[in-house]
């Protein structure tokens, strides 16, 4: 890994350890919880089975995305957030949206994809336990901006 890069974050360090966040039990009647891990803010959804864990605030400007709606858009279940209806996806953190292309009168709006914005983490459960472990990928993503550095709501 290339630690000088300008497009590798400082804040991310090398092999996170997995940090317990809550019971399962509890989870599965919230639906959701929000944890900080390992100084990093982060929400945990629980959505049709599946766990999620993202960083909190979202990529356009902040938002708390622990207060947002869960809908499911182009068929994948996405994260709205409550302050200008950016939709994120719970698997994978890309942000959709829909375009038109002007030139085609019968075209349908249809959803497309601007990559990865929201910094995804890995949920574990163990003996009903739940744990996550922060995504250490050497790249930035837009998210990043609102979880580190000047910008993160916790201080260490
Ligand atoms: Fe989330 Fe603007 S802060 S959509």
């Amino acid at each position: 890994m290339d630690l000088g890069s300008p497009e590798q974050d400082p804040e991310m360090k090398e092999g996170y350890s997995s940090v317990y966040v809550g019971r399962e039990d509890d989870i599965k009647k919230s639906e959701r919880m929000t944890a900080v891990v390992h100084d990093r803010e982060v929400v945990i959804f629980y959505h049709k089975g599946e766990y999620h864990a993202m960083d909190i605030r979202c990529y356009h400007s902040g938002g708390p995305l622990h207060l947002g709606e869960i809908e499911d858009f182009d068929g994948r279940p996405c994260i709205v957030c409550p302050w200008h209806k950016f939709k994120i996806t719970l698997a994978t953190g890309e942000g959709l949206y829909q375009s038109i292309n002007p030139k085609d009168p019968s075209a349908k709006p249809k959803w497309c994809s601007k990559g990865i914005k929201q910094r995804i983490h890995t949920v574990t459960v163990d003996n009903g336990k739940i744990y996550v472990t922060l995504s250490n990928e050497p790249v930035k993503y837009d998210s990043d901006f609102y979880a580190t550095g000047n910008f993160k709501v916790i201080k260490s």
